[in-house]
């Protein structure tokens, strides 16, 4: 089995910069790479932020903050990134096209030991790993949030050798996460498929009015013991998000679906993004004591 030391983040935007402090707080060295300066200059700042948060919840000591940071190095050089990189992790913007540029440039100038892997959310890789010349090398190693929701999905595309595998379940538990295997390429992985589900239901039994909104959510929060319900859970990801995602599938349900979700995003309420969605923000009517019992 090769052993990790250097993993490379390639994008340094919200999830690209939570993977590198988490690799480097697991003791790996990063580099982080991006084409903007300025995206470098933010991922920093999130990364000090998000240690601060690691810290206060005791995930990190405060004195080994100094060197997890000193672990961390950032460019815009890709040729000076990718020189030993034994890992990458992919985290540039969900855009089929910009993957294809990212992989074409990083599989040429990669060393030959690098393992290739993406952490997109609802593309597959067979979409664009034969475009970094080594699709044998390539598996989807998809992170949710990696400190507060630390499931990480690695899901390979039809010709990605065996011999990964293990190499990204032994390395994903080691970045803390707790890694499924998703034996079969499948759009959202494990989780978001099963979430999709859920939520797709919880429209369902809106649009044919079998039950009210607050009585969905408290069916789900009541029987699994949960902070919240699947309206709840819609608010957090965003109704415009949830719009996108469910207008073009081809049932009748969802096309309902799609259309109460668009009476919401019409009105600008998008969730808890704009302060209102299904629910008011930042106190949502779910969060209150007596809310079970209304
Ligand atoms: N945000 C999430 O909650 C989340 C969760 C899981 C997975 N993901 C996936 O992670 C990936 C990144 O998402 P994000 O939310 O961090 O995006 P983001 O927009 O915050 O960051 C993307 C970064 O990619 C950089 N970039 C664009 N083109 C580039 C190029 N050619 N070379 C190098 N860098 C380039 C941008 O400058 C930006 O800094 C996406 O595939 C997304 O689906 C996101």
């Amino acid at each position: 089995m090769i052993s990790i030391k250097n993993v490379l983040i390639l994008g340094a935007g919200t999830l690209g910069s939570r993977i590198g402090l988490q690799a480097a707080i697991s003791g790996y060295q990063v580099t982080v790479y991006d084409i903007h300066e300025s995206a470098l200059q933010q991922s920093q700042k999130v990364m000090e932020k998000v240690l601060r948060y690691a810290v206060k919840m005791g995930m990190v000591n405060e004195e080994a903050k100094p060197e997890i940071l000193a672990r961390i190095q950032f460019t815009t050089d890709p040729n000076r990134a990718v020189a030993d990189a034994d890992i990458i992790s992919e985290s540039v913007t969900e855009e089929v096209s910009i993957k294809e540029k990212v992989w074409k440039q990083f599989g040429e100038l990669a060393p030959a030991k690098t393992i290739f892997t993406t952490n997109t959310s609802y593309l597959l890789p067979s979409q664009f790993a034969h475009i970094s010349g080594r699709p044998e090398k390539f598996c989807a190693f998809h992170f949710h949030d990696v400190f507060t929701a630390r499931v990480v999905d690695i899901m390979p595309h039809p010709t990605t050798s065996e011999e990964l595998i293990p190499i990204l379940q032994d390395f994903g538990k080691k970045l803390n996460q707790v890694p499924v295997l998703v034996k079969k390429e499948s759009p959202g992985y494990i989780f978001n498929f099963m979430l999709m589900a859920l939520i797709g239901a919880a429209g369902k039994l809106k649009t044919h009015d079998i039950g009210s909104i607050e009585d969905i959510d408290k069916s789900w929060m009541v029987n699994f013991n949960m902070p919240m319900g699947p309206f709840g859970i819609l608010d957090n990801i965003g109704l415009e998000t949830a719009w996108h995602v469910t207008k073009d599938r081809p049932d009748s349900a969802s096309k309902a679906f799609a259309a109460l979700l668009k009476t919401y995003v019409d009105q600008g309420k998008l969730g808890e993004k704009s302060g209102e969605g299904f629910y008011k923000h930042p106190n949502p009517a779910y969060k209150n004591s007596d809310f079970l019992l209304s």
